[in-house]
């Protein structure tokens, strides 16, 4: 029993500390474009929460609004990633990515334009084309930490 207890003990000890680590993970000093990305994120899941519902669409363009400008904020902004790319390719590789980003905006601009005329089912699946644009400029362009996950 007593075994049982101190076991129990170090196991809870264990799973506190590994609950620290993810979290001091979590809070990790942003780069500036990682924080224009925590600010799109943020009001990007309140979009995702509520785009098929035509009774939030006021509060749904004031978080389309957040993406927006975080995008455009975004695009005078080089990712980390440049610094990886050999120096040759690195004109290339920032050209690549604004050209993406802007991509990103036009596509913020249809979903506006749905979600003002009440078209909602267009919205939702506007939304999906934005998760596919973040997973390739993810892919293209995010320096993928060790341990971190793909996206
Ligand atoms: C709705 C679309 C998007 C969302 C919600 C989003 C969200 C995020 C989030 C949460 C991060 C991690 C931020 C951090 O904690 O440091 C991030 C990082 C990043 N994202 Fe996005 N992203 C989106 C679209 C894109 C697109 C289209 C691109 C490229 C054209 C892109 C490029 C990057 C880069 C390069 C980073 C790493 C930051 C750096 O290098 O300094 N993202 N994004």
């Amino acid at each position: 029993m007593t075994i049982r207890i101190r076991q129990l003990g170090t196991a809870l000890v264990l799973a506190l500390s590994m609950a620290g680590t993810a979290q001091a993970q979590q809070e990790e000093p942003k780069t500036p474009l990682g924080k224009k990305m925590a600010a799109m994120n943020t009001a990007f899941k309140a979009v995702g929460r509520q785009v098929e519902d035509p009774a939030k669409n006021a509060s749904t363009l004031e978080q389309i609004a957040i993406i927006e400008t975080n995008a455009k904020a975004s695009l005078t902004l080089e990712p980390e990633k440049k610094a990886k790319v050999p120096a040759g390719e690195q004109a290339k590789f920032v050209s690549d990515y604004q050209a993406e980003m802007k991509q990103l905006l036009a596509t913020v601009e249809k979903l506006k334009a749905a979600v003002k005329a009440g078209n909602n089912a267009e919205a939702v699946k506007i939304v999906d084309d934005m998760k596919a644009a973040q997973r390739q400029g993810h892919r293209e362009f995010r320096l993928r930490k060790a341990g971190a996950p793909p996206v």
